[in-house]
């Protein structure tokens, strides 16, 4: 979808689909009361008759009202002012982003920024309302083409204009990109996307811009590392494993980076704890922080941040053969601890912790991995939120803020030592799994051990980073949090 913005007089532009918001008891914000009074009150009149719906996200479509140029108006509703945040806003336009995708409008222009609310800009909004647009116009098709008898999608938008509004719809097309990276991967089928797929992505992406520079280890040169712990998840796949391992230089030689790092199990199927049918069914997913990573990286790289950043994609495929690692197997991990295998399908920290340890040699200013780790996640957090954990109060700090700023929340959860325990076996340094109490952070505790000496934080996308049910898919998060997060350091 293209972007742009147009600063043509609200009535007079000749759009296929003028888009203005109106809440539900504020004075008409200036796009509204532009429309409102070019059509004899048209707006008002349908709000204090009541016959309009304007609660979050209700839309009402009107056919070449008298007065305007537009050959369609919609009407976004935006709830009770005193209510409106950037979630319920974010809401609002992702739903205008659904009603159009639904209906033969291929271009719109939209003035929804132009409503004003405490506590975010109108680049704030903008931006939003742009990514908004571009995400509910997402499909995938690879597989299955698009019907003909669809409507066709939404392929231009442009915004109306303001000040300073240049570099948020720069940011939105950016990460329109980046997440498009990330929900195309995480969809893809794993008898497609596999660890070599997920490596010649990462081509793709380097090839893209002179600053990045990519290599990929092959199974050989991860056990001369002394990777086993990576490895022996592997070992049961025909699929052979990759590290892929992208670098972008934006910044001097000296800046050290932001390391990214993202769990790329590109099939889960438990391994010999194999999963049950139920559960192994939306396993291809499980190589959605990959997929975040990778998109955020796109998104940094199309910015051209001013920012050092390596990202680094343990691709690897979890199966049980008669060569799989075994529960009681003990590991040897790249970082010398030893780890007792109990489970083959807490495989996710064992791909993680050898990443984590290679991407000491990168000397990194800080350490984020990004995993669709635990199923624990998911009955603590659900599917609004992301886990967070991490041994340093302002990393944390900043990367909530960050999710915050863009609605692509994480929430804290403790990594404290007395958890630790959790993880002790009499036959190794530890176990890979910590039993049924806190099954999040236990994951957490895990990973913890292995970046002791780094600035770290861990991002569970368990429930995140799909929706499931009717409308599933890939939902591209974290790319808005990562993406921010980067912005806001650049800045
Ligand atoms: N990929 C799964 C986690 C997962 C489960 C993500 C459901 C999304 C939805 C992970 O590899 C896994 O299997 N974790 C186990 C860990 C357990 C064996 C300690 C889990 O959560 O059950
Ligand atoms: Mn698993
Ligand atoms: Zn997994």
């Amino acid at each position: 979808m293209k972007f742009s913005l147009d600063a043509t007089p609200v009535c007079e532009n000749p759009t296929d689909c003028l888009v203005v918001a109106i809440s539900e008891d504020a004075p008409l914000g200036p796009a509204a009361a532009a429309v409102d009074e070019a059509c004899a009150g048209l707006v008002t009149k349908l709000r204090d008759s009541g016959d309009i719906e304007t609660g979050i996200g209700k839309c009402t479509l009107l056919h070449e009202p008298h007065g305007i140029a537009a050959q369609r108006l919609l009407l976004v509703g935006l709830g009770k002012q005193a209510k409106l945040d950037l979630p319920r806003f974010d809401r609002a336009c992702l739903a205008a982003g659904k009603f159009l995708r639904d209906h033969p409008v291929t271009a719109c222009h939209v003035c929804l920024h132009d409503h004003a609310f405490d506590g975010v800009t109108a680049a704030g909004r903008l931006r939003q309302a742009a990514l908004a647009m571009h995400r509910s116009n997402y499909l995938y098709t690879v597989t299955k083409p698009r019907k003909e008898s669809r409507p066709a999608p939404l392929k231009t938008a442009s915004f109306q204009d303001g000040d300073g509004l240049q570099p948020a719809i720069d940011q939105a097309a950016a990460l329109a990109a980046g997440f498009e990276t990330a929900k195309l991967l995480g969809d893809l089928p794993p008898n497609i996307c596999n660890p070599a797929y997920l490596a010649q992505e990462a081509a793709n992406i380097a090839a893209q811009d002179d600053r990045v520079t990519l290599s990929v280890l092959e199974e050989s040169e991860m056990a001369t590392l002394g990777m086993d712990a990576l490895l022996g998840v592997s070992r049961g796949s025909a699929n052979n494993a990759r590290l892929i391992v992208l670098e972008y230089r934006g910044a001097d030689a000296q800046a050290k980076p932001v390391v990214l790092i993202g769990k790329g199990v590109t099939f889960d199927s438990g391994g010999l704890s194999l999963k049950s049918g139920e559960n192994m069914m939306q396993m291809k997913y499980d190589m959605c922080g990959a997929a975040g990573v990778l998109g955020s990286f796109v998104a940094c790289i199309r910015l051209g941040l001013p920012l050092n950043v390596v990202c680094i994609v343990a691709a690897v495929e979890n199966m049980p053969d008669g060569d799989a690692y075994r529960p009681g197997d003990v590991l040897t991990s790249m970082s010398g601890k030893s780890i007792e295998v109990l489970n083959t399908d807490a495989e996710g920290r064992l791909a993680l912790c050898d990443a984590i340890t290679y991407s000491e040699r990168f000397e990194p200013d800080c350490i984020i991995d990004v995993a669709t780790l635990t199923g624990a996640c998911v009955v603590a957090l659900g599917h609004h939120a992301s886990g967070l954990m991490s041994n340093d109060d302002s990393l944390a700090d900043q990367l909530l803020a960050a999710g915050n700023a863009i609605v692509d929340r994480a929430w804290r959860l403790p990594l404290w030592e007395e958890y630790q325990s959790q993880l002790d076996t009499p036959f190794a340094d530890m176990k890979n799994v910590g039993g049924m109490p806190a099954g999040v952070l236990t994951a957490g505790c895990f990973l913890a051990r292995f970046a002791d000496k780094q600035r770290w934080a861990h991002i569970d996308i368990a429930g995140s980073a799909w929706k499931w049910g009717g409308n599933e898919g890939a939902t591209g998060r974290p790319v808005g949090l990562l993406t921010q997060f980067l912005i806001d350091r650049a800045g």
